[in-house]
């Protein structure tokens, strides 16, 4: 029987472990393209997401925010794009167009079953805004690692640029953590509302 070929194994926590080098030897721009273009898969996704979040939120000020850094995520998508040409010497196909799949949770069918039925248009706002904040979080990491990853390879063009990225990120995620109470409160009437009050509870 053919060997297998693999290169890691996995542990009971379900967590890879690396048993022996993998990945082809590629010089450190070809390697940062792809980090690079990760990232670009990423903010592809992102402006999609943001552009129907804001057609569809009731929260005005949310609206505002989310338009605010739409235009800062089409500003990152363009800053990954001039550095993924700059690193590949002006080879016009080597950003992708391509969108990643943004790390969202998904409840398990039972349960979205029963949000469908019992959830206010009020909880599902919620929900969107949870979602905004992990995406802005989990973007936070991408480009933290990617500062780093970028310190490594010396590409000292791209830190700064990265950087610029990174505390956009920073502060979209801290203005959803901060507005956050206001939220609740302009949303909890109508959440209030659809509980059924039960005598003696
Ligand atoms: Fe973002």
């Amino acid at each position: 029987m053919a060997k297998k070929r693999t290169s890691k194994t996995r542990t009971k926590s379900n967590v890879p472990t690396f048993t022996k080098m993998k990945g082809k030897r590629i010089t450190p721009n070809q390697k940062l393209i792809l980090h690079l273009n990760e990232a670009l898969a990423i903010e592809n996704a992102a402006v999609q997401r943001l552009q129907s979040r804001i057609k569809q939120t009731r929260i005005e000020n949310v609206r505002q925010r989310l338009q605010v850094h739409l235009e800062e995520t089409k500003g990152q998508q363009d800053r990954l794009k001039q550095l993924i040409s700059d690193l590949g010497n002006g080879q016009k196909n080597a950003s992708t167009k391509d969108k990643a799949q943004l790390p969202i949770p998904t409840p398990p069918k039972s349960l979205t079953n029963m949000f469908g039925r019992m959830m206010t248009d009020a909880e599902s706002e919620l929900s969107a805004v949870k979602e905004d904040a992990i995406v802005e979080n989990a973007e936070i990491i991408l480009y933290d690692m990617l500062t780093h990853l970028a310190e490594r390879m010396n590409a000292t063009n791209a830190i700064d640029i990265l950087l610029q990225s990174l505390s956009e990120e920073r502060s979209m995620a801290d203005w959803i953590k901060t507005n956050m109470p206001d939220m609740v409160a302009q949303l909890w009437p109508e959440i209030e509302a659809s509980i059924a009050t039960v005598e003696g509870e």
